[in-house]
């Protein structure tokens, strides 16, 4: 099935990209296929000058570049908050478990959750469980991060502190690419916001452009809809 549809998206280094769209619109795919979660069957996904999606290009030597965080945190439930995030650092890079520590315990230091350091996950709420996540993929060194509705599963008090931790991150420069439906977030972190409709961006620019005088007439309808839900 065809999900995506002729899209053309030039994410800039430092730069934060917000997706938004209706449920099914193809922001996941989207995401998932920049991380070659999904199988590519025509286009091109170039990360700094490297086509991704050329023949005999190392995944997983790509996917170390890309750090993808989604609605649900998958932490792993056995191993304490530390070893979730020195974990692959170690495996993958080869990091001494002195050095991927010290690194995780920096990243949780960050986050504000090195009091939970030795914390399983079930002990942590669902914020803390997501910015645990986010360190984790914040310890590979990623050149991008790709957040998928990393709020959606959290309690509204909650979502303020996941916000707060992706803003750090927005203004301490990081690549990011977001697929959101806080359209308060995306408008306040963004500098430019992507309209998806039915596996298309149908508009992008800047926030202030985007919300207040979108030029499409299915983007209009759209944001009608969030305000009608009072999601704005
Ligand atoms: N693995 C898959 N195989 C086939 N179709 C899929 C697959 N995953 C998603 N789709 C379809 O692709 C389209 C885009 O889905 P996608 O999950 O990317 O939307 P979304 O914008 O992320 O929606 P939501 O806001 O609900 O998360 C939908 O029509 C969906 O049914
Ligand atoms: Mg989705």
């Amino acid at each position: 099935m065809e999900v995506l549809k002729g899209i053309d998206l030039v994410v800039d280094s430092h730069e934060v990209v917000c997706l938004i769209g209706a449920s099914g619109s193809g922001k996941s795919t989207l995401l998932r296929c920049i991380d070659l979660l999904e199988p590519i069957d025509a286009g091109r996904i170039v990360i700094d000058g490297l086509d991704i999606t050329s023949r005999g290009v190392d995944q997983n030597a790509v996917r170390r570049r890309v750090g993808i965080v989604f609605q649900a945190f998958n932490l792993f439930p056995h191993m304490t908050v530390l070893r979730n995030v020195a974990l692959a650092p170690m495996r993958v890079l080869k990091r001494s478990q002195e050095n991927a520590d010290e690194r995780a315990r920096h990243l949780l230091e960050r986050f504000g959750l090195v009091d939970k350091a030795d914390e399983f996950p079930d002990r942590l709420s669902g914020g803390q469980q997501q910015r645990v996540a986010i360190a984790r993929a914040l310890a590979m060194d990623p050149d991008v991060m790709l957040l998928d509705e990393v709020t959606s599963a959290l309690d509204p008090v909650l979502v303020a502190e996941v916000l707060d931790a992706i803003r750090e991150l927005a203004d301490q420069g990081m690549t990011m690419v977001i697929a959101t439906h806080e359209m308060g977030f995306a408008s306040d972190v963004a500098r430019r916001v992507a309209f998806l409709h039915e596996g298309r961006i149908l508009e992008d620019g800047p926030p202030e452009r985007i919300f207040r005088e979108p030029a499409e007439p299915e983007t209009r309808a759209f944001l009608d809809r969030i305000i009608a839900a009072g999601r704005m």
